[in-house]
């Protein structure tokens, strides 16, 4: 008579799948949803993520993770400044960070909008995630950032705290 030792089977595991590509208006309110979620940014009404993906697919990008809408980024070029790419928002959802998906959005966004020169954003002293994800940004591209003042909070019509321009370039 022979005896088997069993042993468990080991868990299946699989990495999850994650996808960029511009968003379209039927994402507007996932958008929405993730900039609501996030808590620290200032949201805008789903009408403007709306009319976002629809005009403003090219400059923008959403990560889905599994299928699933998980991250974006808004952007836009200057219309005085074609070539500079103007980031407006960054959201991931919160079970999703500290994966890179806002960094590999960052660079998906670059190359999706080939033309680009300069990236800029805005971002408050307060937002150290924000300040380091555009700062390894830029390191992971070799090249330079840069911060200024822009909008102070004298400029804001309600209590709000500045917003410092930080500037990359150039992007390749
Ligand atoms: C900012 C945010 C988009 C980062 O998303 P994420 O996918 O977790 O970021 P990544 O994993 O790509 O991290 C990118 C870099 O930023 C750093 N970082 C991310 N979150 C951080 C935090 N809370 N504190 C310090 N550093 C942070 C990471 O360490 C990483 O750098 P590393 O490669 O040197 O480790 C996310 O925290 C978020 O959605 N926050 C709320 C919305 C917001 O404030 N957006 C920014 C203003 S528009």
């Amino acid at each position: 008579m022979t005896s088997a030792i069993l042993t468990p089977a080991a868990p299946a595991t699989s990495s999850p799948t994650i996808a960029f590509r511009p968003p379209s208006v039927a994402d507007g309110g996932d958008l929405w949803r993730i900039a609501s979620d996030a808590r620290t940014l200032d949201v805008n009404s789903s009408y403007a993520y709306l009319l976002w993906a629809r005009d403003y697919a090219r400059t923008s990008i959403l990560a889905e993770v599994d299928g699933q809408p998980a991250g974006f980024v808004t952007g836009y070029t200057r219309p005085s400044a074609p070539q500079t790419l103007m980031v407006w928002q960054v959201a991931v959802d919160d079970g999703h960070r500290g994966r890179g998906i806002a960094l590999r959005m960052l660079h998906e966004l670059v190359d999706q909008v080939d033309d680009a020169a300069t990236m800029e954003t805005t971002i408050t002293d307060d937002n150290t995630a924000s300040i380091a994800l555009f700062t390894r940004f830029a390191q992971q591209r070799g090249t330079i950032i840069t911060r200024e003042d822009l909008f102070g909070a004298e400029h804001f019509p309600e209590e709000h705290a500045p917003e410092r321009l930080y500037r990359i370039r150039p992007l390749r």
